[in-house]
């Protein structure tokens, strides 16, 4: 595929805004800034958001089911069949080729866990179930971890909670418009690393809304100034992946379809995510 680079276009006619202004000074820069086509407009972001109302009823169904016991295919079923008859579709049935309609990634899963009926959850697990609604064409992404049973091990405990403070910790990065996607990523990472835990590196967040996965990339690691200035208007995705042990992740060897991704070390992984709008005011969350 041919490579190029981002270019922020001006209209014939169009009269240069503020916010042109600010993105022309960032690209004289050598900056990487958006296309316009990843500024949505009004009514594309009201899209968006309706869909992530339904996303996040789908998870807060998913959370009242979860105990010891249940299979992750009860769970998918229930994704399935909760946002069909509430005019949804789930996004990643046959995405890609993927089986399912949610992800299941149970402890050393990172992600991408394929749901199955002998898959049974067992107290003290960690799961993560991620879910991506489609609403009249629209997206919204979002996943949350679950303790099964309520109780874990401690240091289990603290990565699921670490990890959440990662995904907060981008979220405050991203409290003002013109902030880099390096930035966020640079955060999360230290406070990861602050508590002895490491980000993975092969899987980010992303641009969402008019599709499942759109420019850019929302790594979870890097450095400040680095990556896509975020300006009003853009949808995507935080979504740390932060694991116990080391950072290196490989596909899972007994999975035929090559989605399932693990960490290489056995240990566990967990995984918070949101879709969020830029607004001039920061971002705001469009799944809760
Ligand atoms: N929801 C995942 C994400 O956060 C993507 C899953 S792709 C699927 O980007 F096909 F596995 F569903
Ligand atoms: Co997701
Ligand atoms: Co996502």
């Amino acid at each position: 595929m041919a490579r190029k680079r981002n270019v922020w276009e001006i209209p014939v006619g169009h009269e240069l805004t503020e916010m042109d202004r600010r993105i022309l000074e960032f690209q004289e820069r050598g900056k990487l800034v958006p296309t316009r086509d990843l500024i949505k407009t009004p009514e594309q972001i009201a899209g968006i958001r309706k869909a992530g109302v339904l996303n996040t009823d789908v998870l807060d169904k998913v959370q009242e089911m979860i105990r010891p016991g249940i299979s992750t295919l009860d769970i998918d079923k229930l994704v399935y069949e909760y946002t069909t008859q509430h005019g949804g579709i789930p996004a990643p049935l046959n995405y890609e080729g993927f089986p399912n309609s949610c992800c299941t990634s149970i402890n050393d899963v990172v992600c991408h866990g394929i749901p199955r009926a002998d898959d049974i959850l067992e107290e003290g697990d960690i799961i993560n179930v991620d879910c991506t609604t489609i609403v009249d064409g629209y997206f919204a992404d979002a996943s949350r971890m679950f303790v099964v049973g309520g109780k874990t091990q401690p240091r289990w405990q603290k990565l699921v909670d670490v990890a959440w403070e990662c995904l907060k910790i981008g979220e405050e990065v991203c409290a003002k418009p013109y902030v880099f996607v390096g930035d966020l990523g640079n955060a999360i990472a230290k406070h990861a690393h602050k508590n002895h835990m490491s980000v993975v590196r092969d899987l980010c967040g992303h641009g969402v809304g008019l599709e499942f996965h759109e420019q850019p990339d929302v790594e979870h690691f890097g450095h400040k100034g680095t990556g896509m200035l975020l300006v009003p208007g853009m949808t995507f995705t935080i979504e740390p992946m932060i694991n116990l042990g080391h950072w290196q992740v490989c596909v899972d060897d007994d999975d035929p379809t090559g989605w399932v991704i693990v960490t290489e070390d056995y240990e566990p992984s967990a995984q918070w995510e949101h879709t969020y709008v830029m607004t001039e005011n920061g971002v705001e969350v469009l799944t809760h």
